[in-house]
């Protein structure tokens, strides 16, 4: 049996916990020879690699194991390279998310001005990253989630075109399939999903059931209209609705009622209800907080726990039930245990799993709209439903864009198109465009009070602007 070599690059991530668990739920499938973790930060990530050793030791017979910061150790001959970098770390989230309050803005991860700034150190970190990987491992699937995705897609097509290992996804579709499919009594694995749009800006056109044919969505649309309440309900047993999550899906289902013809990303609430998402959080306390108090805190409290006791079998840490109940196969493996973002974990791992085993299952990635969509630009990246392989990504037509969907995402894709230009050629102008198109911004006064902070608070890890 072949057996593959894994790199998870941001190995001090909060998400790398639960994946590292997830592997060992997936070795039928996914079998690995080696696992190594790559980070900048040492520290941040010892503890993760520490609780790794433990967990592979017990329950991941034969595999190599180490973590580092040395990149030809991490990169040379691997033949996978998952990436979940944040580039400045989470002290830069809480900054991307603070300073637009100041200027009456909304503050979030990967929307409005701070997903720009974000955006902006991203991209030349991911772009440099993605060379020193291909520089010791050319062959590498390299399945990316960092985020702003939507930029770093644009910004890596244009660094590594054609590069069709080079693959950029995102967890929130998934989760959102998760969370309407028990509707009509389905799971993810049973459908194949229909979406289009940029990532954090898209839309499900279909779910369509595997076995009869049959699109469930106009279904699920139904049992929304129809009985919201129950909706609302099942949401509210899913997510705890004092928590972001929770208040997130119960705005979702009302939004899904305001526009009750599809299904679109949780996102794109931050773009149709700006006021009312500004209203949910301040200066001195936005989701940034919530994560350190949440799962932040809890996967380092996990992992050094279980690195100080040096083992998990036998102990209250011990996973082995849910390893003999999954069976070596990711569909049946039940949630995680650290922060149970398991979809995030389990996502890359149906991606490689359809990738090795040439399944040609279909998955939503970004993908060179190229005519998908064809009244949209050829050059955006499309999030899209795409049989995955061998061969790479192999996209499904999509067909034209109605009105308003065509009008939101061509005025987000010219933000960030022209983001992209900025950080290319260091340009002020199109930098300030840039901030001035997008939605949640508008205004160009606002926009260069933005931009001034956010030079002053990103220092060297923005390129330099040049005012022309
Ligand atoms: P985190 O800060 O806890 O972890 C990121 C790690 O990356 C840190 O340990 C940091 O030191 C490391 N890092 C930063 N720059 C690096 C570089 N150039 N090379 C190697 N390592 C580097 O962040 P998190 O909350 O766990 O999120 C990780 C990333 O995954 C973020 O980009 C987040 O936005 C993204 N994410 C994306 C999706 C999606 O749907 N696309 C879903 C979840 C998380
Ligand atoms: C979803 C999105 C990611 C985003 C994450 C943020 O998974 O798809 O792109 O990074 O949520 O979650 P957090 O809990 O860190 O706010
Ligand atoms: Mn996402």
């Amino acid at each position: 049996m072949k057996t593959y070599s894994l790199v998870i690059c941001g190995g001090g991530s909060t998400y790398t916990p639960d994946l590292m668990e997830l592997l060992c739920y997936a070795k039928k499938d996914f079998p690995l020879k080696k696992i190594v973790l790559y980070d900048i930060d040492a520290e941040r990530q010892e503890p993760i690699g520490q609780y790794g050793e433990v967990l592979f030791r017990e329950y991941y017979e034969g595999v190599e194991f180490y973590y580092t910061t040395d990149k030809e150790k991490a990169f040379r001959d691997m033949d996978f390279a998952f990436v979940q970098i944040r580039a400045g770390g989470l002290t830069a989230r809480n900054m991307d998310e603070k300073i637009p309050y100041r200027y009456g803005c909304i503050g979030q991860e990967t929307c409005g001005a701070g997903g720009l700034s974000y955006g902006i150190r991203s991209v030349t970190q991911m772009i440099q990253l993605v060379k020193d990987i291909r520089e010791y491992a050319p062959e590498a699937w390299i399945i990316n989630y960092s985020n702003p995705a939507a930029i770093v897609a644009e910004a890596v097509k244009r660094m590594f075109p054609g590069d069709r290992k080079l693959i950029n996804i995102c967890d929130m579709p998934t989760q959102i399939m998760d969370s309407y499919l028990p509707l009509v009594g389905k799971k993810r694995y049973e459908v194949e999903p229909r979406y289009f749009g940029l990532n954090h800006y898209g839309w499900f056109t279909g779910l369509i059931d595997k076995k009869t044919g049959e699109n469930l969505l106009p279904e699920i649309l139904r049992i929304c209209r129809e009985t919201p309440d129950k909706v609302r309900r099942m949401l509210a047993d899913m997510y705890d609705t004092d928590g972001h999550w929770g208040k997130t899906f119960q705005e979702h289902l009302n939004m899904v009622l305001d526009y009750p013809y599809s299904l679109p990303s949780t996102y794109c609430l931050y773009y149709l209800y700006p006021d009312q998402c500004y209203s949910h959080y301040n200066e001195s306390f936005t989701r940034y907080d919530e994560v350190m108090e949440g799962r932040g805190s809890k996967v380092q409290a996990y992992c050094t726990a279980i690195a100080k006791l040096g083992k998990m079998k036998g102990t209250e840490y011990d996973i082995s039930a849910h390893i003999n109940g999954a069976a070596g196969n990711i569909a049946e493996a039940s949630s995680s245990t650290i922060a149970y973002n398991d979809v995030h974990a389990a996502y890359l791992i149906e991606l490689a799993i359809s990738i090795i085993h040439n399944r040609n299952d279909i998955c939503l990635v970004m993908v060179e709209n190229k005519g998908l969509v064809p009244n949209l630009d050829p050059g955006m990246m499309l999030e899209a439903a795409c049989r995955i392989g061998q061969q790479g990504v192999e996209p499904i037509q999509i067909g034209e864009a109605p009105a308003f969907e065509k009008g939101l995402l061509e005025n987000q894709y010219a933000c960030e198109k022209l983001l992209a230009d900025a950080v290319f050629e260091h340009d002020y102008q199109k930098l300030l465009q840039a901030f001035t198109v997008n939605r949640i911004i508008c205004d160009t006064n606002r926009a260069k009070k933005l931009i001034a902070d956010f030079v002053k608070a990103n220092g060297d890890m923005w390129v330099d602007f040049r005012r022309q």
